[in-house]
């Protein structure tokens, strides 16, 4: 199984994404490292962190008229779909095919970071207000970013 572990290549230089995938990671390798019995609880702990993170970036998407939103958006859903009917699963005690799905997201989730989500970064980074990013992720910035 590809067990997932942070790297400071999934790193974007965009604080409120780096958080979240840092919590992701958190939270799959506890999933990945939990017995049968607590399982179908850390993976539905997984399946609501990544709610909150797929629609944050959604979110931010859709506010700040992202051109590649499209693809990325469906790319989410598709993803969120899957990680339900894992969820499903494990609550019907299929481990071993939970478990594989795990090893999948652990991969799928370091190439989306570094394609799909750091377009978004760099995106994001440019948007003269941070594009609805979390009013404390700057601290202290109050100058006005005219060159982009
Ligand atoms: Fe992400
Ligand atoms: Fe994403």
């Amino acid at each position: 199984m590809n067990i997932v572990e942070w790297s400071d290549a999934l790193l974007l230089d965009f604080e409120p994404m780096d958080g979240v995938h840092r919590e992701f990671v958190d939270l799959l390798a506890l999933a990945q490292s939990a017995p049968d019995a607590t399982l179908p609880q850390a993976w539905a702990a997984v399946v609501d962190h990544t709610v909150e993170h797929f629609g944050r970036e959604d979110d931010w998407m859709r506010k700040t008229r992202f051109s590649a939103a499209e693809n990325h958006i469906i790319q989410h859903r598709v993803v969120l779909n899957v990680l339900r009917e894992g969820l499903a699963m494990a609550r019907a005690g299929q481990m071993d095919a939970v478990r594989e799905m795990a090893g999948e997201l652990a991969v799928w989730f370091a190439k989306h970071t570094q394609s799909l989500d750091a377009a978004l970064a760099l995106h994001m980074r440019r948007e003269p207000a941070g594009g609805g990013a979390p009013r404390h992720a700057r601290g202290g910035g109050t100058t006005a970013h005219a060159h982009l």
